[in-house]
């Protein structure tokens, strides 16, 4: 059974008091979760040790982190290697988020790099898709985000795609206010599911949790969750206060 997945990206947002004081907020109300309805909090790497001991024992909740480098170790002044996330209690990585790609210069050949360091250290990868504005006006999303997933990850097995997670972010819907309807995700949801499918079986793309990611709010939650091939969400802005996110983790433990 493929899981349900709401993951929390803080970006470069909340001082450790807050991170801390969210957390605590979040544990406090948390909806019913099980081993296939997750919560996932990808903070900033300064927060991870106190966000991992925080969650040190809260069932279903995970530790996330945003980045990390594409080397095991070395000489790479102010970066972060997966291992070091590993022994810090992170479980997953958010890899190919639109802003790493536009403000970092991220490629799919990069992309690959990293997502060997996080799966050799026996983490997860979350892995971004999603296309600009001009390419959902011109009508061609899907060859655009079958390319980043072609790119991305046909070099992997069937096995190693259970330690990928999708999540489709279409960049004009990211902190705009602007949702993707829910017939608009479920079209790409599915579309993306079915090139998963032609690479690697209709098994394994079944199993693949597709998350949904750009302005999802409590109020439009539900209504995503609900389509077919939309498998949770990867919430920026509603993350950062505890009562939109709870909000958006109780769309997803009731869908
Ligand atoms: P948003 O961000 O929810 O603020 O639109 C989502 C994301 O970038 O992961």
């Amino acid at each position: 059974m493929r899981k349900k997945i709401v993951a929390a990206n803080w970006k470069m947002n909340l001082s450790l008091a807050e991170g801390k004081t969210l957390v605590e907020e979040i544990k406090a109300q948390l909806p019913a979760l099980n081993e296939n309805k997750l919560v996932v909090i990808s903070s900033p790497f300064v927060h991870i040790t106190q966000t991992a001991a925080q969650l040190n024992g809260v069932a279903h909740v995970y530790t996330g982190a945003q980045n990390c480098h594409q080397e095991a170790s070395g000489a790479y002044t102010g970066e972060v290697s997966a291992s070091m996330l590993n022994s810090a209690g992170v479980n997953y990585v958010i890899l190919g988020h639109s802003e790493r790609r536009e403000y970092f210069g991220e490629n799919s050949a990069l992309l690959v790099k990293k997502m060997n360091q996080v799966m050799a250290n026996g983490m997860k990868v979350i892995f971004c898709c999603g296309e600009p504005l001009e390419i959902r006006k011109a009508g061609t999303q899907n060859a655009y985000v079958q390319t980043q997933i072609e790119e991305a990850l046909f070099g992997y097995t069937a096995e190693q795609m259970a330690d990928i997670t999708v999540a489709y972010e279409p960049i004009w819907a990211i902190g705009t206010g602007l949702t993707a309807t829910s017939e608009e995700a479920q079209d790409m949801h599915a579309h993306i599911r079915s090139v998963l499918a032609g690479k690697f079986g209709a098994a394994v793309a079944d199993n693949v949790s597709i998350l949904y990611g750009g302005s999802c709010k409590p109020s439009n939650a539900a209504e995503l969750f609900a389509c077919k091939d939309v498998d949770g969400g990867l919430i920026g802005g509603a993350a950062l206060k505890s009562t939109e996110f709870l909000g958006i983790i109780k769309a997803m433990s009731e869908a």
